[in-house]
């Protein structure tokens, strides 16, 4: 995974009869993950394939039109769903495997 890049998550979380995409991403070495979808429309973040990030790299970014989401807490700082956060997805490392998981309950209004 190269530094501070996102990433899309290799498996796709699947449950029976959804599916919610994610990615994940490392910040100056800490590890978010994130529902791929913007706060504004239902798009996904990366327009621009694989593209998750400003181009100074600051903030997480929606291609579409331009929300700036602070990496480490999914809020969104600008754009036109200011004040509303990314759905975020827990993130555990294991001796060197980075584990991301889902939360609990029915997601299926994040779905596809
Ligand atoms: S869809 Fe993301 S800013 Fe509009």
């Amino acid at each position: 995974m190269p530094d501070e890049g996102g990433e899309p998550l290799g498996e796709p979380n699947h449950r029976p009869g959804y599916r919610v995409d994610g990615f994940l991403i490392n910040d100056a070495g800490n590890f978010y993950a994130y529902v791929n979808r913007c706060r504004h429309m239902t798009t996904p973040l990366d327009f621009v394939r694989d593209q998750f990030f400003s181009e100074d790299r600051r903030y997480l970014m929606c291609y579409t039109h331009g929300a700036l989401y602070e990496p480490a807490t999914g809020f969104c700082i600008a754009g036109p769903c200011k004040g509303e956060s990314l759905y975020r997805l827990p993130v555990q490392v294991d001796r060197g495997d980075i584990l991301v998981g889902c939360p609990e309950g029915d997601l299926s209004f994040l779905a596809e």
